[in-house]
């Protein structure tokens, strides 16, 4: 339990002992300056209406009753009837001593650990990751990492897109290079160019076309050589997102991969069902859901089509299928879709439509974690200069550059090894942290120069205040880790408090799949740390004080160094 659910459920009790209804909040929140305590309650004033009371009256008896005196020395009433409490240094002293003697910071594992599915990354194979990928995979990434933290089963599922017309083309050119095996596999190398010779041939060669029409015909058919060819390319298509899941730091392997085409046999019988359940209505030759819950602005109804005239299937068809796999073989409980945000409608069609033909139990939770889009420096989504879209490995590789650029020049002392090590942990670091610190359902534009800044809420700024308090202990040596710990003055006390809410940052991620909260609580850490490293000398204090104070400063690093794992950024012991 985390110190705000401790004081929820204490305070609780108090509302309810005085007469107030079990689902009246407390409303415990973070105190937002010091001299009003750590916590607040706000629920007073809601609790008392209820109870046709007076606020300031309501207060008094629950400071009456409430007992806090382990963990408290005091409660005060402030204002029209607001709770101001302040904790007790040694209680804070002693929570911390937890903290820093568990591996996993003394966070409570859930207790009912739900299954959870997460849908990310998800990129179309016929082409190479670009830009519009990040955002799916880092913050989907973040999300498996937190979860699996607090002790959730966490499902993590790469609804890739392997199938379709387009592969038709692909494998047509794939065959015309295939008598010199060598020439094949270079092509390959830059899946960019290859799809874009194949479609310029596609628009301009009648014979190339009718060709490849032919292949997705067989591939659909399941002719042998066809899915050979096809696989070959998937194959290849696959290893090149996994090379950029490692430059990532991202955690997906094979085995989370789920692609489309692994539907393709319960296609059928998802239509079948769904007209079953008198679900289908026939519109010009296709088969469609219509729903009254989704319409135009016009007031028309916005059908989901599940199957084409032409008998084939679509991007709904396979994630209604997905949705039962899900269900019925991952058992999960809950579904998070980090999913643009331009695919609402689709997601929120599928959900609705997979509960009313009971593909899944009316509980499950489906959520679409939508985000924005990313953007240039003109307010239009990232691109090249004339355009065209920016391969993620591109992106990642220039990243890493700008970063030893900058190592170069701040460090140039460092061997040439240890400043490429430095700069791909900073350059990633960076390029993560810019979009998971953003709200995630807002639009951000791209900015190499803040992101890379060692002021503000950046990654190279956290990692440098993690690397510098590892500094310290090189200075400090070994240091005695019986010592008491004691919190007296104020940035001490501040940065006590900071350190013990990373499970309440947490508790919101979990809910809400927002990494932003966590980059927050971590750059407000490191504030706090900053602070105190200014206020409160350590090396240069006598024995008793240094050594507390150190033991402030390996939590921190440890806390610091744990936020970071949680959002996949790695941290450097010297930089
Ligand atoms: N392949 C899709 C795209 O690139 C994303 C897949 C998202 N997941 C899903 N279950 N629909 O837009």
């Amino acid at each position: 339990m985390n110190i705000r659910q401790l004081l929820d459920q204490r305070v609780s009790s108090a509302f309810i002992s005085i007469g107030a209804s079990k689902d009246v909040s407390a409303v415990i929140k973070q105190s937002s300056k010091a001299q009003f305590g750590q916590y607040q309650v706000n629920g007073v004033m809601g609790a008392a209406k209820k109870l046709k009371m007076n606020p300031r009256q309501f207060a008094t008896q629950v400071v009456d009753v409430l007992d806090l005196s382990d963990i408290a020395d005091k409660v005060e009433i402030a204002g029209p009837g607001f709770l101001n409490i302040h904790l007790k240094p040694e209680w804070l002293a002693w929570q911390l001593e937890l903290a820093l003697n568990s591996d996993t910071l003394n966070i409570d594992k859930i207790k009912t650990p739900q299954t959870v599915v997460i849908d990310y990354s998800g990129p179309n194979l016929a082409k190479e990751m670009h830009v519009g990928h990040l955002r799916s995979t880092i913050i989907g990434d973040a999300i498996v990492r937190v979860l699996r933290f607090i002790g959730y089963k966490v499902i993590p599922q790469n609804h890739v897109g392997d199938w379709g017309t387009q592969f038709g083309m692909l494998l047509a050119q794939m065959n015309d290079l295939q008598s010199s095996d060598n020439e094949l596999s270079m092509q390959l190398s830059d899946l960019e160019t290859f799809y874009r010779d194949a479609k310029k041939r596609f628009d301009a060669e009648p014979d190339f076309a009718e060709t490849a029409r032919a292949y997705v015909v067989k591939l659909q058919a399941g002719d042998p050589n066809c899915l050979l060819l096809w696989q070959q390319f998937i194959d290849i298509s696959l290893q090149h997102c996994e090379d950029v899941y490692e430059r990532l730091n991202v955690l997906l392997t094979r085995n989370d991969v789920m692609p489309e085409s692994a539907y393709n046999d319960d296609l059928p019988q998802v239509v079948a069902d769904l007209d079953s359940m008198g679900l289908l209505t026939e519109d010009q030759g296709a088969q469609c859901v219509f729903l009254e819950e989704f319409k135009a602005k016009n007031g028309k109804i916005l059908p989901a089509i599940v199957q084409k005239s032409n008998g084939g299937y679509l991007y709904a068809t396979t994630d209604l299928a997905a949705l039962r796999y899900r269900h019925n073989k991952l058992h999960a409980d809950r579904i998070l879709y980090f999913v643009d945000a331009r695919q609402s409608l689709h997601l929120n069609q599928v959900f609705t439509i997979a509960k009313k033909a009971h593909f899944v139990p009316a509980e499950m939770q489906l959520e679409h974690m939508a985000f924005g889009t990313m953007m240039g420096k003109n307010g239009k989504p990232f691109a090249t200069r004339d355009g065209g879209t920016v391969k993620l490995i591109d992106l990642l590789k220039e990243a890493e550059q700008r970063a030893f650029d900058l190592v170069n020049e701040k460090n140039p002392d460092l061997d040439k090894e240890e400043r490429k090590a430095v700069a791909k942990t900073v350059g990633i670091g960076a390029v993560k942290y810019a979009d998971l610190s953003k709200n995630r359902s807002s639009d951000y534009i791209f900015n190499w120069d803040t992101m890379l800044s060692f002021e503000g809420n950046t990654a190279p700024y956290l990692q440098y205040a993690y690397a510098r308090i590892q500094s310290i202990f090189r200075k400090a040596g070994e240091f005695e880790h019986n010592a008491t710990l004691n919190l007296v003055e104020m940035p001490e006390k501040q940065l006590a408090i900071k350190l013990l809410q990373l499970s309440e940052a947490i508790e919101v991620v979990s809910k809400d799949g927002t990494p932003n909260i966590l980059c927050n609580y971590l750059f407000e850490l490191a504030g706090n740390f900053m602070t105190f490293y200014e206020a409160c000398p350590i090396l240069k204090a006598d024995k008793e004080i240094k050594n507390s104070r150190l033991k402030l400063a390996k939590l921190t690093a440890k806390t610091l160094k744990t936020g970071l794992d949680l959002l996949g950024i790695k941290t450097l012991e010297r930089m």
